[in-house]
């Protein structure tokens, strides 16, 4: 009786909540990128959702209810060889964030144009029987991914793999306000000051100048290009560039504010940081198990991520970094590539690391890495601190972030980076500080309402079941900026004062003028 009644509520819970279909498209083909997308993937299969994932790097394993979409055969050689390499570490060494250049979006958009281009991802659109609840697209520096929603006749949701920034929050906002938010390819930290904040000014300005003028014009031809035929062929008609780019219906944030910086969000966009983390901890292999638990002064896990390889350092500056680690009671292990020679004892080289179960061994003492999004993130779920060599792209204002709160401590990509890295590493082992405030954010991190896999999926449902959560959306969106900024009222006012001063100087002359008029005739009559 009892077991019955139980099964019937079971059952009557596991049916109120429905299963959906749904589409996500991360068209980056990086291994980083690639992870997240998977993040998303695998939290929407946990909630029992079926799953379309358009990707270049395929599991290629079975998986219930997951179909992907593989579009690693797209040519992109030719973009590849010219642009890519530009950023790789070896030409990185002592430069600028070049992130922040013509070259940067030029190749995300020859790369994107490739992606949409690619004929199985043209014949899937082309499927009629393919249909979907939602899409959730990867938002990288290019807005076209917004044509694949109308297809299906569903809404839009975006995912930023990296922390809140204006150019993003434009979709569904607002840029924000460049006095107290900084562009994400910054290397400036809050508070602002007087030049700094102008400089925040000026790189939005000339930014959405460039947007507006220059790319939407190429996108919005590469969007009647790919999708218009599409959508004739499935019988949909699309909206304009415009309307659809403007259309997302919620923005999945990965950062969070224990972290990252505390942005002014709107209601449809949300933190989610952390989504992409396996809460099983995964066991460590033999080899590194006995490693970690045997190293009684601790470890150091080096890695500068899966993009950047610490292979391409020149010669010198990987003997001067083997020369600082041989000189540490810590145990090193060194997430690199290729193969070197005459490594010191207490130093570990690893071609693939099992990152985020090194991170939960409580030998660890500090986390060396490029300060990615994903290494600072998994770095605070596990209560790290952090010594961080920003490269390019989102890596400073990251690490700049870590530095601001107190668990971590940046060093410059140069040549001769082995001292200030010695430096930084006695620091953060002396200092019990920088471990202490890892610890005290990694609670703050994982005291959330709700796990953020589990969040992630909650909103997703929450727009699907409200067909596009009209009721999240920003009333800024709509404001042009300069009624934001009142610009009409300054106008007005100072047309109003011009004219004032006008009718003033008017009645001053005109009084002047009977004055000396009527002194005049006093003049004459004496
Ligand atoms: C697969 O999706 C169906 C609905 O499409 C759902 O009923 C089923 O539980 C899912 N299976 C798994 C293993 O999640
Ligand atoms: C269209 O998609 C369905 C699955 O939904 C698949 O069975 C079918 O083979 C596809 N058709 C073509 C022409 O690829
Ligand atoms: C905008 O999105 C909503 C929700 O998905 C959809 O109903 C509407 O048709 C879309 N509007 C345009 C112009 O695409
Ligand atoms: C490393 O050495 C192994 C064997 O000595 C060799 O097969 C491999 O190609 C080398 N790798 C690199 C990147 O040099
Ligand atoms: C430890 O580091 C913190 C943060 O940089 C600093 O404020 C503090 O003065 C340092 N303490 C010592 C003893 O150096």
């Amino acid at each position: 009786m009892q077991l019955t009644k139980l099964l019937s509520t079971l059952i009557s819970i596991i049916s109120l909540s429905e299963a959906y279909r749904i589409l996500v498209v991360f068209p980056i083909c990086a291994k980083s990128h690639n992870i997240l997308g998977n993040g998303v993937v695998n939290n929407l299969l946990k909630a029992g959702h079926e799953v379309v994932h358009i990707t270049c790097i395929p599991n290629k394993k079975t998986i219930t209810n997951l179909t992907e979409i593989d579009v690693s055969a797209m040519d992109t050689n030719d973009v590849e060889t010219k642009e890519v390499d530009s950023f790789k570490l070896k030409n990185l060494v002592g430069k600028d964030n070049i992130a922040d250049s013509l070259q940067f979006f030029y190749m995300i958009h020859e790369l994107t144009k490739k992606f949409l281009k690619d004929e199985s991802l043209t014949e899937f659109f082309l499927n009629t029987t393919q249909q979907f609840d939602v899409v959730i697209a990867e938002w990288m520096f290019t807005d076209l991914a917004a044509g694949i929603a109308p297809l299906y006749k569903c809404p839009l949701i975006w995912v930023s793999t990296m922390e809140a920034h204006w150019q993003i929050l434009r979709l569904i906002d607002g840029p924000s306000h460049p006095a107290y938010s900084v562009d994400i390819f910054s290397t400036n930290n809050l508070p602002l000051t007087f030049v700094e904040r102008v400089t925040e000014l000026w790189v939005m300005i000339k930014k959405m100048v460039f947007i507006n003028l220059i790319v939407t014009y190429f996108e919005k031809n590469v969007y009647n290009e790919v999708f218009l035929p599409i959508a004739a062929k499935r019988g949909v008609t699309m909206p304009s560039y415009q309307d659809a780019v403007y259309n997302g219906s919620f923005l999945l944030l990965n950062s969070h504010p224990s972290y990252g910086t505390p942005f002014q969000l709107p209601q449809n966009a949300k933190y989610v940081g952390g989504y992409h983390i396996d809460t099983n901890v995964h066991p460590l292999p033999k080899d590194i198990q006995k490693i970690m638990d045997e190293a009684r002064d601790g470890v150091i896990y080096f890695s500068m991520g899966s993009n950047l390889k610490s292979m391409d350092m020149s010669d010198n500056m990987k003997r001067s970094i083997l020369k600082t680690f041989s000189e540490l009671k810590q145990t090193v292990l060194w997430k690199f590539e290729g193969n070197l020679s005459d490594v010191p004892a207490n130093v570990h080289l690893m071609k693939w690391a099992p990152q985020q179960s090194i991170l939960a061994h409580p030998n660890i003492k500090m986390f060396i890495n490029h300060g990615g999004q994903l290494s600072t993130t998994e770095a605070i779920h596990c209560g790290v601190p952090v010594i961080g060599i920003p490269v390019f792209g989102d890596q400073y204002i990251n690490i700049k972030s870590a530095v601001h709160k107190g668990f971590g401590i940046m060093v410059r990509l140069t040549e001769d980076i082995a001292g200030h890295l010695a430096e930084a590493i006695r620091e953060i082992l002396q200092n019990e500080s920088y471990k202490n405030k890892a610890v005290e954010l990694s609670k703050i991190y994982h005291n959330r309402p709700l796990p953020p896999g589990k969040e992630l999926v909650y909103w997703v449902e929450e727009v699907i079941q409200t067909g596009g959560a009209a009721h999240l959306r920003s009333p800024a969106l709509h404001v042009p900026l300069y009624q934001k900024a009142y610009l009409d009222l300054i106008a007005l006012v100072s047309i109003i004062i011009y004219l004032l001063r006008k009718i003033m100087s008017k009645l001053l002359s005109f009084r002047r003028k009977t004055e000396v008029k009527a002194n005049k005739k006093k003049i004459k009559k004496h």
